[in-house]
């Protein structure tokens, strides 16, 4: 199973995000890409233009913390500003089947996420359309919040069930805690704080891979 690390912009400085995001593309696997709607949580993100602007080799990672990504148009917006894959998350109010679908028949990458309160009975009916899940660790809308523990028994559990499947963790991941996620069974690793606001961005990045081990 690779392991991969996914810086998230939402820490990042947005008036310079181009300058960001190449600073940091040769060290890292995915781009995580946070997008609100002010309504499935209170602040709003990116708009579709910034992020394809954003010229990367790396998979764009987009994460819909959205009311309604398909009626709403939010997938759209970001198969058109180059999408790799795309997360919504079983709260929202559209159909998590049709987001999936969808996506499939735009041949976009399919995820699907669950917020830390939320049982992992919510994420089955969808387990055989995604070909990843995020797994918050925090209650999602701001970066730079305390990693929730009691996230990983479902993390656990969803490994048991999917050994092949990506699973991705998000929110409050750092050295100190990266390590008990990956040994829950993560393998994808969105970390914002700990890489965007350390002056040295390349050593923060390689301090989380160490601490991998
Ligand atoms: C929170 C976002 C996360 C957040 C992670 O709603 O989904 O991706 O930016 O940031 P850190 O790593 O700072 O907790
Ligand atoms: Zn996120």
């Amino acid at each position: 199973m690779r392991y991969k690390i996914a810086p998230s912009i939402l820490s990042a400085k947005r008036e310079i995000l181009q300058k960001e995001v190449k600073e940091i593309e040769p060290f890292v696997e995915l781009l995580h890409v946070d997008i609100m709607d002010g309504k499935f949580v209170p602040p709003t993100t990116f708009r579709p233009d910034e992020i394809k602007a954003v010229r990367t080799k790396l998979p764009k990672d987009v994460h819909l913390m959205v009311e309604r990504p398909l009626t709403d148009g939010f997938i759209d917006d970001y198969i058109d500003a180059g999408a790799s894959s795309i997360t919504v998350h079983v709260e929202a109010k559209d159909s998590v089947k049709e987001c999936l679908a969808y996506l499939k028949m735009k041949k976009i990458g399919t995820a699907v996420s669950i917020n830390p309160h939320t049982p992992l009975e919510k994420l089955l009916p969808f387990l055989d359309e995604a070909d990843m899940v995020l797994i918050m660790s925090v209650n999602p809308g701001y970066a730079a919040q305390s990693f929730i523990p009691e996230v990983l028994g479902k993390v656990k559990e969803l490994r048991k069930l999917k050994p092949k499947l990506d699973i991705e963790i998000d929110g409050g991941i750092s050295k100190d805690t990266i390590k008990q996620a990956k040994d829950a069974g993560a393998n994808v690793f969105v970390a914002g704080n700990a890489i965007f606001n350390k002056p040295d961005r390349k050593a923060a990045i390689k301090e989380l891979r160490e601490a991998l081990k």
